[in-house]
């Protein structure tokens, strides 16, 4: 059964649109975790647009469950992870003009370059994840990486229509088994949402979904607690029957 990363970067976002100190990231988190949070996400950004120096700092200290930094693989965000020691770090491609993370990292191309800021995370006992969208040759090139873990981007498939998402979803479960047939584990998210996370969270072989814009949105009506309390519920008890196409009869 899947586990459930809150990402709360959105939390700071809201902070950020004042430059001010509230609402404030740290404690949200605690409160994410008594709503069954599994760990907790952030993404340091080079911009620093919504995450601070300071929250991954205090986050490091008072987080319960695990804390995963979302990161680029620049050498400043290398000494950072080796300076924080979170419990595992995902490298994410990032450019400064797009809104979120906009598709998987294309390990292939920087395959040397990766290998070395892989292996000086994992030598200092930090687990890497690469997000990669769920495609063999980007597969492929993680395990030539030696990263332990994958998180398959799940945009495509969230973005679909009904009439598509059978196909993503059938990706997704490919890319699973594949990953895992090369010996990396398995983890997924972007895009998810209550509506499309069950299919996603059926996976076999899928360990943790991070999750955070759908999330930080639900809690504005019904606190964060709760609606971290209803997604898990979700990513651990999915209905299995199939969700997709048209109005039941
Ligand atoms: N995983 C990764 C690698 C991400 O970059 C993001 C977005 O920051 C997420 C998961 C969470 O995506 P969302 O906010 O759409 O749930």
């Amino acid at each position: 059964m899947a586990s459930l990363g809150v990402n709360i970067d959105h939390i700071a976002n809201v902070r950020q649109a004042r430059r001010t100190v509230e609402p404030d990231p740290v404690p949200m988190a605690l409160l994410a975790e008594l709503g069954g949070a599994d760990g907790i996400t952030v993404h340091l950004r080079e911009d620093r647009r919504h995450i601070q120096d300071r929250d991954v700092d205090l986050l490091r200290q008072t987080v319960r469950t695990r804390l995963n930094l979302e990161m680029a693989a620049t050498d400043e965000m290398i000494s950072i992870a080796l300076r924080v020691q979170p419990d595992m770090v995902t490298l994410v491609p990032e450019r400064r003009e797009e809104v979120s993370t906009e598709g998987g990292l294309d390990v292939s191309s920087q395959r040397a370059d990766l290998t070395i800021k892989i292996s000086s995370l994992q030598d200092a006992g930090i687990p890497v994840s690469l997000f990669v969208d769920p495609e063999k040759g980007q597969l492929q090139a993680c395990r030539d990486c030696k990263a332990r873990w994958v998180e398959l981007h799940t945009g495509t498939y969230a973005e679909s229509n009904w009439t598509d998402q059978p196909a993503e979803l059938a990706r997704l479960i490919e890319a699973t088994a594949l990953a895992r047939s090369f010996g990396l584990r398995v983890n997924a998210g972007h895009g998810l949402t209550y509506q499309n996370v069950e299919p996603v969270a059926c996976i076999d072989g899928m360990e943790e979904l991070n999750i955070g814009h759908s999330i930080v949105a639900r809690s504005l009506a019904v606190g964060l607690q709760q609606a971290v309390r209803e997604m898990r519920s979700l990513v651990q008890n999915p209905r299995r029957e199939p969700l997709f196409g048209s109005y039941p009869g």
